[in-house]
């Protein structure tokens, strides 16, 4: 059978890297990821090497080793590391580049129906602070490359849009945009380009530098196998000097990145253990890892939809080979409000002890299902054979 798919061979051993709870089927990956034991444990050493002697800590070289830090996750990513600085998430990355644009009154900021809502909303805020504008730009979930470059650049006003966000892997929609096309149109109308590649270390081979944004920040603690807390904001050239912190505090006279970097007293220990989980995803073999969770979750989609009767053929491209997390559609009118959505994701959680991804988007409800090293095709396949159950009963 042409489309058929069979799951990948998985990674030996590399299940037990991690202290998930085996009774539950993590499903949802993308959202908080999952930290490696060794990852773990390095953290767990830094925070002794703390409480031993906090004042050692903080004023014995520690600039250095978050420096030191810097540059081994910008290496990974192909990002300048002088251009780089490390924060501690996606979103704090988005809130330091709309504060660096300078938004004035009569600005526009424009996104996609895509966007994460949580960026969305920060958006709108700055918007508001500045009398500027917020649009979204409509892109259909089926939509090709060329026509959501299409859709992107038509709905640019040059020296008004002053920023444009655009996902490099979209959260609900689980899809690949293609940034770097954008980010090369958009440049061509002076139209600044942050990507939002929350998804994209340790998922995508990503060069950051040929992407070509003025922007772009990504998470390590999803695909990346850091501790919750770390990210790296890259920046062009022409924003170096003008990025303004959201916090400022010692190293403001230094400017970027230390100044963004050094938040005063904070925990720096989920930094400067993420080059564990580098060294962990290198062990286990980049490339590797790679094909294996994206080809699980397409596994993982496949037999979810066919227990769904949804055809094969209706299931939304994710636009690249390695995205490691796919959609399925819900039946309609099931999951259609974000709280239905909301409500259905934790009865799947408690009646089915599987953790998904549920939202309403487009005004119908979707499951995602993500792939990575400590699942197994079964848990997949005991979820497609009880949710049909649980939906009818959902509907009732
Ligand atoms: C596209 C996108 N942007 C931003 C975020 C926010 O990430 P964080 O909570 O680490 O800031 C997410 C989280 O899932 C996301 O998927």
């Amino acid at each position: 059978m042409a489309d058929r798919v069979e799951p990948p061979p998985p990674i030996p051993g590399a299940r037990l890297l991690f202290s998930l709870d085996p009774a539950v089927a993590h499903l949802n990956h993308g959202s908080f990821g999952a930290v490696p034991i060794t990852v773990q444990r390095a953290q767990e050493r830094l925070r002794d090497e703390v409480e031993l002697n906090p004042l050692r800590f903080f004023d014995r070289g520690l600039f250095d080793r978050i420096a030191h830090t810097r540059r081994h996750l910008a290496a990974f990513l192909g990002a300048d590391p002088d251009r780089s600085a490390l924060v501690a998430n996606a979103t704090t990355g988005v809130a330091l580049a709309l504060r660096s644009v300078g938004l004035r009154a009569g600005d526009e900021v424009l996104t996609t129906n895509h966007g994460y809502g949580a960026v969305r909303y920060a958006v709108e805020r700055e918007c508001a602070r500045a009398g500027a504008t917020s649009g979204s730009v409509d892109l259909p979930l089926r939509a090709s490359d060329t026509e959501v470059v299409a859709r992107v650049r038509a709905a640019l006003h040059p020296g008004r849009t002053k920023l444009l966000v655009v996902d490099q892997v979209t959260s609900a929609t689980a899809r690949q945009l293609p940034v770097a096309t954008i980010a090369t149109v958009a440049a061509r109308l002076g139209v600044p380009v942050l990507v939002d590649g929350a998804h994209a270390p340790g998922m995508l081979p990503v060069e950051v530098d040929r992407i070509g944004a003025d922007f772009w920040v990504g998470n390590f603690h999803k695909w990346g196998y850091a501790p919750r807390g770390t990210a790296l904001l890259t920046v062009a050239e022409r924003w170096v000097e003008r990025i303004e912190p959201l916090v400022v505090s010692w190293q403001q006279p230094h400017g970027f990145p230390a100044n963004v970097e050094w938040q005063a007293t904070l925990d720096y220990t989920s930094w400067l253990s993420a080059p564990v989980g580098l060294f962990t995803l290198r062990g286990l073999g980049v490339e590797r890892v790679r094909a294996h969770n994206a080809a699980l979750a397409a596994y993982g989609q496949r037999v979810i939809a066919t227990a769904l009767g949804v055809d094969p053929a209706a299931l939304p491209d994710p636009g690249g080979p390695d995205v490691a997390m796919r959609l399925i559609p819900l039946p309609a009118g099931v999951a259609a409000t974000q709280p239905d959505a909301v409500a259905l994701r934790e009865r799947i959680s408690d009646e089915l002890r599987t953790e998904v991804n549920l939202n309403a988007w487009g005004g119908r409800g979707w499951l995602r299902v993500c792939g990575q090293v400590y699942n197994r095709p079964e848990e997949y396949e005991r979820l497609a054979e009880r949710l049909p159950r649980l939906l009818d009963d959902a509907r009732r």
